[in-house]
């Protein structure tokens, strides 16, 4: 638990809550920090298989980067401010899945930290956009990057140039949200879908992220021969013999996390 961000655990799965609702869960540099301090906490904590991100009260997830910071920076300020490590790059590296639980404005570097996670599980009254060319700024925490690999060139320069927003309906179709339930329903079905993946062996979940992620990084060839080298890896691991072998014994797994 921190200043700005909430941390709550069920069973093998994480929340953290980016708690700004004032302010529409703006991420400022406070928050940045808090959210810095709370994955290393569950980076090493074996209890926690899974990680759900979600912003508080009933309106936002994150609407952007906290505005009102920008005004009178300079540029060597804010490129302190965007030093590495960059959250969008560790939440994507993060060594456990985790998935943006999107309640409502999901926008700019709010968007872009959804981007960075693995799954996008949204309301269907959320809204999503980067609205930084109305500031006069272009996304800055891997929007350009991250959302053609999503949607396609076209519709993130779309996006990107005009700023405008889209609902739900719409980033499911283009495939910035991966599902899409009832406002009320949300908070259950992302649990459902986090317990279920939280079941499964930790290591295993690990090498398959990993592998999944390569693909964003390396050709074709390169990653087909990394895929190969994870997966014999995973003839290395304790999970590995229990499954195949509680398969064969028609029982369910009992995972060692090894
Ligand atoms: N940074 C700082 N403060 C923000 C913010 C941001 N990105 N987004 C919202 N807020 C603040 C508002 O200034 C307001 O604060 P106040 O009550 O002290 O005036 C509060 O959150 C509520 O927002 P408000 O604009 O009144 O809500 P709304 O429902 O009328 O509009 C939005 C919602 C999301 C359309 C609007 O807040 C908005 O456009 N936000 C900026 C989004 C953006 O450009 N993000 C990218 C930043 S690079």
């Amino acid at each position: 638990m921190t200043e700005t961000v909430l941390l709550d655990r069920t069973d093998r799965v994480a929340v953290v809550t980016v708690n700004r609702p004032d302010k529409l869960n703006a991420l400022n540099a406070q928050v940045q920090r808090d959210l810095f301090t709370v994955l290393k906490e569950l980076e090493s904590d074996a209890g926690v298989g899974v990680v759900v991100i979600t912003g508080a009260g009933d309106k936002s997830f994150i609407a952007g980067a906290d505005i009102s910071e920008f005004a009178g920076r300079s540029p060597l300020d804010q490129r302190q401010a965007m030093r590495f490590p960059r959250m969008f790059d560790v939440l994507s590296d993060f060594p456990k899945p985790v998935i943006a639980m999107i309640n409502g404005f999901c926008l700019g570097g709010g968007c872009e930290l959804a981007m960075s996670c693995d799954l996008r599980i949204a309301s269907d009254r959320a809204r999503f956009g980067q609205p930084e060319i109305k500031l006069g700024l272009i996304p800055g925490g891997g929007g350009t990057q991250r959302l053609p690999r999503l949607v396609g060139l076209g519709q993130a320069m779309r996006l990107t140039l005009t700023g405008d927003m889209i609902g739900a309906e719409e980033a499911l179709r283009l495939g910035l949200v991966e599902m899409v339930f009832p406002h009320d329903e949300l908070r259950d079905k992302t649990f459902e879908l986090a317990g279920r993946i939280a079941g499964m062996s930790p290591v295993t979940l690990r090498l398959a992220k990993e592998a999944v992620r390569a693909s964003e990084k390396l050709p074709l060839g390169e990653g087909i021969v990394y895929e190969r080298d994870l997966f014999c890896l995973a003839f290395s691991t304790e999970d590995k013999a229990e499954g195949v072998e509680a398969f064969l014994a028609k029982r369910p797994p009992e995972w060692r996390g090894r």
